[in-house]
Order: structure tokens, then C-alpha cells, then sequence
């Protein structure tokens, strides 16, 4: 119980002594207008009552007792013709009203209890909505982080297969695409046989680019980074596509003011390449394809995009490609970044280019949003954190191809025969002297011989025992001015640092062709090794 301070006791004091006077006052009045007992009695009453109700008990006593001991000296002095019952009457009224206080005061307690309870209900309801729509958000963002782990996991689990699919897959094109290319060598231009090895050499190479699809998807395509012009990359994907569409508007809008991106030219236009052949695809009866570039600021708003990378705030630049096609179900749109989805044709889609898209953008630090409505359209936006302009852009197509003889003494070091045997023979027919070893410590050996003859060394990457680029480093040990062509259909992480890191290698992607390796060849024994497009696309 709270006891109440002296200052508001006194003032309680003075109030009651103050109304019981007020009280003695009217009951005197009335007394001498009525003459009446009864009036005297109903005031008392009246008063008590309303006294007890609004002061509750302690007060309330207090106020009765006073206002009876004054009803009483009224009726002793003054009330001639009031008898004792009167009196006994106001007294019952002094219970009465002691009653009546205590029922009020507890009514009282009774009504704000109710309010504050009333109050706290309401309080607690809006906190359990408010409650009710976190977890809900929660939820919803639990979701999605899961369901985008989940398919980071499985696009993981998929890029692995893929990339170990294209390793083998490669060194067998290697070999069919080398001896087409030396048969075509050898035969007459235009013979039903040189015809017939053309169409093998063509499909061969459309599985080199399958291949190659997959190593993008699976991120092991190898490149030398540099800065890449956005707004260039859109400008050359528009002229390479726009001729061959019909019945379909071509528009771009190109706004980024910082359209410089670190990466390969390469992969970032068959990204781009990918997407507008996708669009070109949905649009057969005709319509309109918007490329578009911006900058943007992103805060964190991030979450409807697509990456395995946690895009950090900053700048960032986005092209996107728009149709007006036939749009995506949403039944599709769960399986579209799925290697070898495809909803085209037998033999009209490999179902590689969103995969391939997926991979590039991821190992650009990038990431993608798509907007669908099906019936209406598509729009893919790629999203890449913008680097600062080059001083000097690269040449990104310095590549010397010269139909001459190379005189040039070469060691191959592969441990796989066939593809040794049949890289052996395009040097040959290259007009180069050749060795072959199949290790790396045959390559010593034979090295610590003839290192000053020997111009260039060619090694696979992926060798048991010593792999490619320990073989290198031993060789270098014994000429640092060693020059290196390296390549490999399935290159892993490390080497690909390795080989981007150190300038007297040049990497190059299974199958090759004669002359891919002829350029690189001629490229090495110039000295130069920037700037090449080491993808060996
Ligand atoms: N702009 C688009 N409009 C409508 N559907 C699309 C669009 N882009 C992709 N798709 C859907 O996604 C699927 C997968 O696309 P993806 O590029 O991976 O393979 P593809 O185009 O079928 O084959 P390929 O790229 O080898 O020609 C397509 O088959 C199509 O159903
Ligand atoms: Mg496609």
C-alpha cells in the first residue's frame, strides 16, 4: 500500500474540513427555509452519499462522521420539532454511505483495472501482428536463402560434373580435331574425301564449343583478366546478331557512364552473345530487343539477385537484354540456369547458353536478376562491379596468323600418347623440329640437354606425377628464359594463377586447333605474352 505524502495529506485535510463546513453551511440554510426535518435528512443523505462515493473509504468515514456529528448539533440546538429517530436515521445513512464508499472505491479500482487490462490486450494484439509479420518476413527470407543455397549447391555439384565431362571429353576432340585438320592438310581442297573430313572438322568444333560452354558454367574457362569496356561488349554483340534476325527491332540504349568491368572480353560476350540469341529465339513471330546499360548504386537491395557471390554496396554497372517474346513459365524459370535445359527442339538448343551465362557472370563477381512475364517478355540483367578505366586498353585481338613455316625446335611433354603423337605431327607439318617426352622428368632430362636449342616447350597440365606446372617451374630452374605454351581441357583454379601470373607462359584450352597453336607459337617466341586471348578462343 502506498502511503501518500504529508503535503497531500494536509491538503486532503483542508478539503474535507472545507466541504464538511460547506455541508454544515447548507444544512443550516436549509434548516432555516424548511423547518424541516426530512429536508434536513434527504440533504444529509444526499451529501453523504455522494462524499463516500467520490472519496472512497478512508475519506469517506471520515467526511460521514464529521457531517453527523454537525447533523447533530444542528438537531440538538435548532430542531425543536425533529425527534431522535430523525437522528438515528442520519446515522444509518453514516453506514449507508460507508458502504456506498467502499462499493465505489472498488468499482473504481474495478473500471481503470479493466481499462489498463483493455489497453495491454490491444497492445499485446498489435505486438502479435507486428510479431506474426517478422517471423512471416523471416520466414520468406529463410526461404529463399535456403532455396538459394540449395541450388548454389546444386549448380556446384553440376559444374563439377560438367568440368570433369569436358576434360575428357576434350582430350578426345583434341586428337580428332588435330588429325582432321592434318587430313585436310594433306588432301586436294574440295574432293568428296577432304568434303567429308570438313563436315567431321565442323561438327568437331561445335563440340569444342559445347565443351567450352561447359567450362564457363563450370567457371574453369581460362582467361587473362582485363578492362572490359561494357558498353563496347554490347555495342559488338548487336552488330554480330542484329543482321542475322528478321522481323525483329534492334534498340539500345547504352547509359552507363562507367561501363568498365575487370574480366575476359571473351566470356563476357558470349554472356551477352548468349542472351540476345535467347531473345532472338522467343521473338520468332517478331519483335522488339532492348539492350540496355547503367549504372547502379546497390545498397542493400540485393536480395531478388542471382549469385553465388554476396554482392557488396558499391557501384556497379548492368546490361540488360530485353525481348518482347513469348516469356518464361514459371515452371521453366526454376531449371533455366540448369546445364542442358532447354525447352527449343530436338537439335535446335543445347541448353548451355543461361548455364554458361550463370557461370561467367559468378566468376566476374557479378550476379543476375531475370523479369518475366509470360506471354509478354523477358528481361536478363548481368550485374558487375565496375572497375576504373585502363590507361592503355589491351589489344584484345593482337593474333598473328601467318600461313609461314615456323622454324622452331619444340619439346612436347604429354602424358597421353595420342594427343602427343598427333600434336607431334601438326608441328611437323608446321615445318617445327620436334621432341616428345611423356613426363616431366623426361622433360628435365632432356631439357638439361638441350635447353639452348630447344625454342619452345608445349605441356599438358594435367599429368600424374608431376603435373604441368611443377614441370615448368623445373624447367625454368634450368633456363629462366624458358618460353611455355601450356594447355589443358580441364584447368583447375591454382594452375590457371599460375599461368596467369607468369609471363613467359601462355595457356591454351583443349581441343586447339593447328592454327591456334601456330599463333601462340609465333605469339611466345616474339616475346609477348600480354593481351593474348588465352582461352584459345
Ligand atoms: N529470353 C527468353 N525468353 C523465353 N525463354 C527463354 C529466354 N531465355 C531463355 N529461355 C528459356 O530457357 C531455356 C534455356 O536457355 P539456354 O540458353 O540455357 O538454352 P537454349 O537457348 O535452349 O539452348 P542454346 O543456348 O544452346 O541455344 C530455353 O530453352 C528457354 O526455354
Ligand atoms: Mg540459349
Amino acid at each position: 500500500m502506498k502511503t501518500l505524502p504529508a503535503k497531500k495529506l494536509l491538503f486532503r485535510f483542508l478539503v474535507i474540513t472545507g466541504l464538511s463546513l460547506v455541508y454544515a453551511g447548507l444544512l443550516f440554510f436549509t434548516y432555516y427555509k424548511t423547518h424541516s426535518s426530512t429536508a434536513i435528512g434527504l440533504c444529509s443523505f444526499l451529501f453523504n452519499i455522494i462524499v463516500a462515493w467520490r472519496w472512497g473509504q478512508l475519506a469517506g468515514v471520515l467526511m460521514v462522521v464529521l457531517n453527523t456529528v454537525w447533523t447533530g448539533i444542528v438537531l440538538h440546538y435548532f430542531g425543536k420539532g425533529v425527534d431522535v429517530g430523525t437522528f438515528m436515521g442520519v446515522s444509518m445513512q453514516m453506514a449507508i454511505a460507508i458502504l456506498t464508499g467502499m462499493v465505489g472505491s472498488l468499482t473504481r479500482k474495478l473500471r481503470s483495472e479493466i481499462a489498463f487490462r483493455l489497453t495491454a490486450e490491444n497492445k499485446l494484439k498489435e505486438y502479435q501482428n507486428q510479431l506474426e509479420e517478422m517471423v512471416q518476413k523471416r520466414t520468406e527470407e529463410l526461404r529463399a536463402a535456403n532455396e538459394r543455397l540449395r541450388q548454389a549447391e546444386k549448380m556446384e555439384a553440376i559444374g563439377q560434373l560438367a568440368g570433369g565431362v569436358a576434360h575428357d571429353f576434350n582430350n578426345q576432340l583434341t586428337i580428332i580435331m588435330g588429325y582432321c585438320e592434318l587430313l585436310l592438310n594433306s588432301l586436294e581442297k574440295d574432293s568428296a574425301s577432304w568434303n567429308f573430313v570438313k563436315q567431321i572438322d565442323v561438327s568437331g568444333r561445335r563440340s569444342g564449343d559445347l565443351t567450352r560452354q561447359l567450362l564457363a558454367f563450370a567457371r574453369k574457362g581460362v582467361y587473362k583478366s582485363q578492362t572490359v569496356d561494357i558498353n563496347k561488349i554490347a555495342n559488338e554483340v548487336t552488330s554480330l546478331v542484329s543482321r542475322s534476325v528478321k522481323n525483329v527491332e534492334f534498340n539500345m540504349d547504352l547509359r552507363a557512364e562507367k561501363p568498365f568491368i575487370w574480366g575476359g572480353p571473351s566470356q563476357l560476350q558470349n554472356a551477352v552473345l548468349n542472351l540476345t540469341l535467347n531473345a532472338r529465339d522467343a521473338m520468332e513471330n517478331g519483335g522488339k530487343l532492348t539492350i540496355e546499360t547503367k549504372n547502379l548504386e546497390l545498397g542493400a537491395d540485393a536480395a531478388d539477385i542471382i549469385s553465388d557471390n554476396k554482392l557488396s554496396p558499391g557501384t556497379y554497372v548492368c546490361l540488360s537484354v530485353k525481348d518482347t517474346g513469348t516469356g518464361i513459365s514459371p515452371d521453366a524459370m526454376k531449371h533455366i540456369f540448369e546445364p542442358f535445359f532447354t525447352t527449343k527442339g530436338e537439335g535446335k538448343g543445347t541448353g548451355m547458353g543461361l548455364a554458361a551465362v550463370y557461370g561467367i557472370v559468378n566468376s566476374h563477381k557479378g550476379g543476375l536478376k531475370v523479369e518475366t512475364s509470360p506471354g509478354k517478355g523477358s528481361t536478363f540483367t548481368l550485374i558487375f562491379p565496375v572497375t576504373e578505366p585502363a590507361n592503355q586498353g589491351l589489344n584484345t585481338d593482337t593474333r598473328l596468323l601467318k600461313k609461314k613455316k615456323i622454324d622452331a625446335d619444340v619439346l612436347v611433354v604429354d602424358d597421353e600418347q595420342d594427343v602427343a603423337v598427333m600434336l607431334k605431327n601438326m608441328l611437323i607439318t608446321m615445318g617445327c623440329k620436334v621432341t616428345v617426352v611423356y613426363s616431366g622428368k623426361e622433360a628435365i632430362e632432356i631439357y638439361k640437354k638441350r635447353w639452348k636449342e630447344i625454342n619452345v616447350t608445349i605441356i599438358d597440365m594435367v599429368m600424374p606425377g608431376m603435373n604441368g606446372a611443377e614441370t615448368f617451374k623445373a624447367l625454368k630452374q634450368i633456363n629462366p628464359e624458358i618460353k611455355t605454351i601450356i594447355y589443358s581441357g580441364y584447368p583447375q583454379k591454382n594452375d590457371i594463377d599460375r599461368v596467369v601470373e607468369d609471363s613467359a607462359m601462355i595457356f591454351l584450352q583443349k581441343p586447339f586447333t593447328m592454327t591456334e597453336i601456330a599463333d601462340r607459337i609465333q605469339h611466345i617466341l616474339s616475346g609477348k605474352t600480354e593481351g593474348f586471348l588465352v582461352t584459345g578462343n
